[in-house]
């Protein structure tokens, strides 16, 4: 299995049979290192509609014929608009898939897309395997976030201004259960400029990552 950041909120996991990506944000992500034309997926997982974190969505499910799997709304909004292929699910609901599962949790953001609505955001508990991510999409600090128990690869935001920044993503830290924890969501636009090593020193003596783009945080 390999696990990758992307930039912002854009991870991919190669897991045994499938390909899975996460908020495609590509075009207009300068520090993506991604090529929408070539990069091969089967599961696009989206924690909510915003532009930054649906991003390519589209092109990639097209070029690949894959599934975009996203909240209700959000998913009707991308088939009756786009006749992209999707997988529906909700709060608190588990999709089993061809890599293992993934299941909708909350987060306390929004959630719009071109102005429209698109049901509410969330974060993704994603078991692939035998490893365990939680991605905690845009969200606020929350104590149910301590609910989260035996993940191996937590990702968090720390961006501000749109998220949580640097000090709540500590406190949200130390209420989770995750041998290690990635910074995400951060130094994409000048209003989210971030220190990741603020972040991981802060956390000690938890775990904290800080992967280059397109870097191997799992390779093997
Ligand atoms: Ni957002
Ligand atoms: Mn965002």
């Amino acid at each position: 299995m390999q696990l990758k950041w992307h930039g912002h909120s854009c991870i991919t996991i190669e897991s045994e049979n499938s390909i899975i990506i996460v908020d495609p944000f590509i075009t207009g992500n300068q520090m993506s290192d991604l090529d929408v034309d070539t990069l091969k997926v089967d599961y696009i997982l989206l924690t909510h509609a915003h532009g930054d974190h649906v991003g390519d969505t589209v092109a990639l499910a097209k070029n690949n014929n894959a599934k975009v799997v996203a909240i209700v709304e959000l998913a009707d909004y991308l088939e009756e608009s786009y006749g992209v292929d999707v997988l529906r699910f909700n709060m608190g609901g588990t999709l089993h898939l061809d890599f293992g599962s993934v299941k909708l949790v909350p987060a306390f953001h929004s959630s719009s897309y071109n102005g429209i609505a698109c049901g509410e955001a969330g974060g993704l508990i994603i078991n692939v395997d035998s490893k365990r991510i939680y991605h905690a999409g845009d969200t606020a600090l929350f104590t149910d976030m301590s609910l989260h128990k035996n993940i191996d690869y937590c990702f968090l935001p720390i961006g501000d201004t749109y998220t949580m920044g640097i000090e709540d993503a500590i406190l949200a830290a130390n209420l989770i259960d995750s041998q290690f924890f990635i910074p995400i969501h951060y130094n994409t636009f000048p209003e989210i400029q971030q220190s990741p090593e603020r972040f991981v020193s802060g956390l000690k003596p938890l775990k904290g990552l800080i992967p280059e783009v397109g870097e191997g945080i799992i390779t093997k």
